[in-house]
């Protein structure tokens, strides 16, 4: 196994470095986060820095950059305070990178890459209707973080979509099932295949396989 140590890595070229550490954290959730502007423009952007924070309060939280690189998904969040979060599948990976390209603010993103929006009841943002895995956030912080201007964003689970089959019997969603992919770095895509599941772990006890 080579060695390479911190001092080393900060002298390689930036992308070469950014690559090598942007994937070392590993396989990662990536979606579309869906907003709307003050004058109703909806905007949609990939994201893959998302991550669970508490089943009760329900709360999900996300990594925003700093706001000179990734301005519209938060700005939306703050003036509007919810935003909804789609699942990418294999089908719709070529449109759901392209929204990472910076758009003008009055750009709709959903048009300019070939996605299609969907509104639901009491929801005041824009779904992605080609993913098989949608819920809505309510807006409950944003945390910046001093170290590099970037921003944790938290929200509350307010709904959520999906086929009810997805559901096995003790609430664990087969999110594979749906299609939903992972991610690594910020360009790679990858197909997302079950191992194996085990019962909570308690020390000095075997924990038991659970049968898919
Ligand atoms: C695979 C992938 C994952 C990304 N993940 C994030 C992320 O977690 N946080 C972030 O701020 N930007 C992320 N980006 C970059 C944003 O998609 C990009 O900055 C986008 O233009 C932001 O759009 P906005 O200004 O409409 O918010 C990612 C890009 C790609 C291709």
């Amino acid at each position: 196994m080579q060695h390479f140590s911190n001092r080393q890595i900060k002298e390689w070229e930036r992308f070469y470095r950014a690559n090598f550490i942007n994937s070392l954290s590993g396989f990662k959730p990536v979606s579309l986060i869906g907003t709307v502007s003050s004058e109703g423009i909806p905007n949609l952007a990939i994201f893959s820095n998302i991550v669970h924070l508490g089943a009760d309060p329900a709360l999900i939280g996300f990594i925003n950059r700093p706001i000179e690189a990734a301005p519209h998904t938060i700005s939306n969040i703050q003036s509007v305070g919810e935003y909804s979060i789609n699942h990418i599948n294999a089908s719709i990976i070529e449109q759901s990178h392209q929204t990472s390209a910076k758009y003008a603010a009055g750009q709709d993103e959903f048009t300019a890459t070939g996605l299609t929006t969907v509104y639901k009841e009491n929801c005041k943002v824009p779904f992605v209707a080609e993913s098989n895995i949608q819920y809505a956030l309510q807006l409950v912080e944003i945390v910046p973080i001093k170290q590099n201007n970037t921003f944790l964003v938290i929200g509350e689970v307010k709904d959520v979509y999906l086929d009810a089959s997805l559901i096995q019997p003790d609430g664990f969603i087969a999110i594979e099932k749906a299609g939903s992919i992972c991610s690594l770095g910020i360009d790679g895509y990858y197909n997302a295949a079950a191992i194996a599941r085990y019962s909570y772990a308690k020390p000095g006890k075997k924990s038991a396989p659970i049968i898919f």
